[in-house]
């Protein structure tokens, strides 16, 4: 592993407080820093206290750029269910970032391959993102980089695992309702970030977080990429800890 860094703290609300500061800190160091966002339940409680330290500090968020990993196609941002949802309603409306700033892939696209290409040009025209967060599935996967995803892969058009879909159908009514595809940011994008902080919370997450740090580096297992990254940074509570060694 070329640089590890792996913080185990006592529980998912102190993982979301260090995962906040990591991120309000660039944000100070370098107020026109390019973010990498996720979505999810691991999320919440990091951007509820991301919320709060940037509101109490009336941080300067004008110059700060925001990249989402993946959007589900098909849904658009007034879908409950879709991560532009999730965006706004967790973070962007309650605080001061930019809209003309903050990226995500359109779900709706007419053309999905297209809004890649496009996507993908966006992320070239910003520069390196400087940090980039990062959730882990159960299946080891990380954005909608399911297993057996290339390493090279950059911005596309995925299928969904099913693994993937039946976790996910908890937002939706339906298992059906869920999503076949997404348009996700590739390893390859995520590898080219300086620096990735990877969180993870509970005890659903121990044996994938395991896969990736203890096991060797696979496309099996795709967050297992993320030992070639020069600066990473895990941080997971006691329970997502559980079966990591060493
Ligand atoms: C979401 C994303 C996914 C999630 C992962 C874990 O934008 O890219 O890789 O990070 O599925 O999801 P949660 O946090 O809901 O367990």
């Amino acid at each position: 592993m070329a640089y590890r860094n792996i913080m185990v703290v006592g529980d998912y609300n102190d993982m979301s407080a260090v995962a906040a500061k990591i991120i309000i800190d660039i944000i100070l160091e370098k107020p026109d820093c390019v973010l990498g966002l996720p979505t999810g339940k691991t999320p919440a409680g990091m951007y509820g206290c991301l919320t709060q330290l940037l509101n109490d500090g009336k941080v300067d968020l004008s110059r700060v750029c925001t990249y989402n990993l993946d959007e589900y196609v098909g849904l658009g941002p007034d879908d409950k269910e879709s991560f532009h949802y999730y965006m706004n309603s967790m973070l962007f409306s309650r605080t001061a970032f930019s809209a003309a700033n903050t990226h995500i892939p359109n779900g709706l696209a007419a053309d999905p391959e297209a809004e890649c290409g496009k996507y993908e040009d966006k992320l070239k025209r910003s520069g390196k993102i400087d940090l980039l967060v990062v959730g882990i599935g159960i299946n080891g996967h990380i954005g909608f980089n399911e297993p057996g995803s290339d390493f090279k892969s950059r911005v596309r058009v995925v299928e969904l695992a099913e693994t993937t879909r039946k976790i996910n159908a908890r937002y939706f009514k339906s298992l059906e309702q869920v999503p076949r595809r997404a348009i996700t940011m590739g390893l390859q994008n995520i590898m080219e970030a300086k620096r990735v902080l990877l969180i993870a919370g509970g005890n659903e997450k121990a044996p994938a977080l395991a896969r990736a740090f203890n096991g060797p580096v696979s496309e099996q297992v795709p967050a297992s990429v993320l030992q070639r990254h020069d600066d990473l940074t895990v941080i997971a509570d006691r329970k997502a800890a559980g079966d990591l060694s060493g």
